[in-house]
């Protein structure tokens, strides 16, 4: 197979969100081809919306963070209580970059009232107003403050994620979002803190990486040890850009019996007073202390003690629950009101186009982000990250640590999925390989990523298998 097409020389085909519920395959020169890594720089990241940085990480005014996209470098610093700013990280004399990101960091944070280039000194406002030019008079009054000024990039929040974009004339970040922001809105993520934040660098593709955590289909057989205390038979849905899974069952009527989120009783057909109680440690125990909480795991374990034998799975789960928020507001933690219904249609896990992921519960998200390593098709940065809500003044510090991909630093199941990235990627390369088959229920996650993806990149579309 060749991949290294040039970009265009492939008629372009792709279907509408109605058909993803059908057999589908897409090419897999998006995984490979070094000519689409590079065009990925100029027709998807300096297009999208995408999440940049946590607000928490910048709380008072002067503190800034860099995100690093491709061969982008973008400062975003709060300028005001209430404001923050972002801009290209580039001097505009002669292109020195104003905050160092050397290679093995991840983002720099620090404190600035104003920036200075380290190359001839001359000085930036936090609102990006060049302040001083070294000799300006040699310029003869060239140097406009316009020719001057940082270059913008567009900022917005939401969830309490720092969102960017450098397409000065997209959607506003809320139009973008659409739909995927008002269900999850009800979660109050803005309220969650960092309780902790890896990362590390995969062989693979970024969507090799973030693919992997788009649909529970993989659990049978990476994550095995994970059926004993849970059904993990899933649906995926769209939404427009953006897509969620959520558990499901096979046959109809089990289906009032389900749940689609975390919360949910654990392996059908046990007492569901044990199997909760099982399913939450063994998720906090091999998730990295994630995916759950110490208040869920604990209130899970008082179910036997607190209710009769044979009571009903959704009697367990409404008073494992209501038992939970009681723990929760005694140590200062206020859960927001979630309706079933609320709870139902936000499912277990939504991917925010292109790549970010969240699997959110209503006092935790357990999160993924992966980027492209510069133009290299073949490695991605590649962050895993949990957020919860904590009693005010009691949220931990944290900042981003560097872990190998290892079960000792992440814990048994992000292991065992780390442990397909790189053997995905080398399949992908092979010259046997025709091209991916998605499951059209299960993962259409993906196949609706590869839709939109296909739209801004112009390649890369869905064929119908039938
Ligand atoms: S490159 Fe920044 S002052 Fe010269
Ligand atoms: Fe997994």
């Amino acid at each position: 197979m060749n991949y290294q097409v040039k970009l265009d020389a492939v008629e372009q085909t792709n279907v509408g969100i109605d058909e993803l519920t059908e057999p589908l395959t897409f090419p897999v020169e998006a995984y490979l081809s070094p000519d689409y890594a590079k065009a990925e720089g100029d027709r998807l990241w300096a297009k999208v919306w995408q999440h940049a940085a946590r607000v928490e990480e910048i709380p008072e005014v002067g503190d800034f963070v860099t995100y690093e996209i491709g061969r982008d470098s973008i400062i975003i610093i709060r300028t005001a209580p209430d404001k923050l700013k972002a801009f290209h990280n580039v001097c505009s004399h002669r292109a020195r970059q104003l905050i160092d990101t050397p290679p093995g960091t991840n983002g720099v944070s620090g404190h600035r009232k104003l920036f200075v280039c380290g190359f001839h000194a001359w000085r930036y406002d936090i609102d990006g107003n060049c302040t001083y030019k070294h000799d300006e008079f040699d310029w003869k009054g060239a140097l406009t403050d316009e020719r001057t000024h940082l270059q913008e990039v567009r900022v917005d929040t939401w969830g309490g994620w720092v969102f960017i974009n450098m397409d000065l004339n997209a959607v506003s970040l809320r139009e973008y979002l659409d739909e995927a922001a008002d269900i999850l809105d009800p979660f109050q993520m803005e309220k969650m803190r960092y309780k902790w934040r890896q990362w590390v660098i995969f062989d693979c593709n970024w969507k090799t990486a973030i693919e992997a955590f788009m649909e529970p289909y993989h659990v049978t057989g990476t994550h095995s040890q994970m059926l004993a205390n849970g059904d993990y038979y899933a649906y995926s849905a769209a939404y427009g850009m953006h897509g969620v899974s959520g558990f499901d069952v096979k046959s109809e009527e089990n289906k009032a019996k389900s749940a689609s989120s975390v919360m949910r009783a654990g392996k059908s057909g046990k007492d569901p007073r044990v199997s909760t109680y099982e399913l939450q440690k063994e998720i906090y125990d091999t998730v990295n202390n994630a995916s759950t909480t110490l208040t869920l795991v604990n209130a899970a374990k008082r179910l036997v003690d607190e209710l009769p034998e044979g009571t009903p799975a959704p009697d367990v789960i409404k008073h494992w629950l209501k038992r939970a928020r009681e723990d929760d507001a005694a140590r200062g933690v206020e859960w927001p009101d979630i309706t079933p219904e609320q709870q139902g249609k936000a499912g277990l896990a939504w991917s925010v186009f292109p790549n970010m992921s969240i699997l959110q519960g209503i006092t935790f998200a357990l999160c993924y982000r992966a980027r492209p390593y510069g133009d290299d098709p073949n490695k991605c940065i590649f962050e895993s990250y949990a957020i919860e809500r904590f009693p005010e003044g009691e949220e931990p510090k944290t900042e981003w640590v560097y872990a190998e991909a290892t079960r000792d630093k992440w814990g048994l199941v992000l292991s065992q999925d780390f442990s397909n990235m790189a053997a995905v990627q080398r399949g992908m390369h092979s010259r046997a390989f025709r091209g991916t088959l998605p499951n059209p229920h299960q993962e259409r996650k993906v196949t609706n990523f590869h839709r939109n993806l296909a739209d801004y990149m112009g390649t890369g579309g869905l064929r119908l298998l039938k």
